[in-house]
């Protein structure tokens, strides 16, 4: 019988798996000889207390996967990001799982922020897709530094600071809101929008 994998949002409770965590990713990025943003114990136990992280654990406690969300830019720009599934568990659907997790965790968070994705995984390319990303270029993403930070710590930064940040390995892919709505409003009246709910704020 196939063992029972549970998907949620973790918690403070969740930190004791957190090194396991960090050592899976490591594995993994070792195995697939990509580079990988670096990331601390305390980086991701925080993600946990502010419930911006989702983790998947059988029924005993034995660590499956996990993945967290960041904000960019005052909230503009959202990522999900170190998407791991333990080896023991992969292949059964548990990466879409998470990834469904993450994906609306942020959209109900921080439902008129663009969601983007830097991956040079297949995988995460073709959830992406479904969940409606389109590829774009390095352009389209946040500018804030803080988390183009997190490249320095990959083994091809150097492509990254070669072409200026305009391009390198991985794959930019964007989840725009926007596009998924029936109908476009005009700039000015978003502006006019903005303006009458930041009064009422
Ligand atoms: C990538 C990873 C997260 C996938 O986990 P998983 O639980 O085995 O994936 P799932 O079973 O949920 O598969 C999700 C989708 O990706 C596809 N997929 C899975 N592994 C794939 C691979 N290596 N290459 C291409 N597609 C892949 C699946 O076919 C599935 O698509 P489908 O629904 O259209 O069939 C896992 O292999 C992993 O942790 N790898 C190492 C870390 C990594 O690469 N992380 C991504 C960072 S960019």
């Amino acid at each position: 019988m196939e063992e029972e994998i549970e998907v949620l949002v973790a918690g403070p409770e969740h930190e004791k798996y957190v090194d396991t965590i960090l050592d899976t990713i490591a594995e993994a990025a070792k195995v697939r000889g990509t580079g990988i943003a670096k990331r601390t114990h305390e980086y991701l136990a925080k993600k946990m207390m502010e419930a911006k992280a989702v983790i998947a654990l059988t029924k005993d406690g034995r660590f499956a996967g996990f993945s967290y969300i960041e904000t960019w830019e005052n909230q503009q720009y959202v990522t999900t990001s170190g998407l791991i599934v333990h080896p023991d568990f992969r292949g059964k659907h548990i990466a879409k799982r998470i990834k469904d997790m993450t994906f609306t965790l942020a959209r109900t968070r921080w439902p008129h922020a663009k969601i983007f994705s830097l991956t040079s995984g297949a995988a995460v390319m073709a959830m992406n897709t479904a969940l409606g990303y389109q590829p774009v270029t390095f352009a389209d993403l946040t500018d804030d530094e803080a988390f183009w930070k997190g490249c320095e710590g990959c083994c091809n930064v150097d492509v990254l600071h070669r072409t200026g940040r305009k391009y390198c390995i991985c794959t930019a892919m964007l989840y725009d809101p926007t596009e998924h709505l029936p109908a476009k409003i005009a700039d000015d009246v978003l502006a006019r929008i903005r303006k009458i709910d930041g009064k009422e704020e």
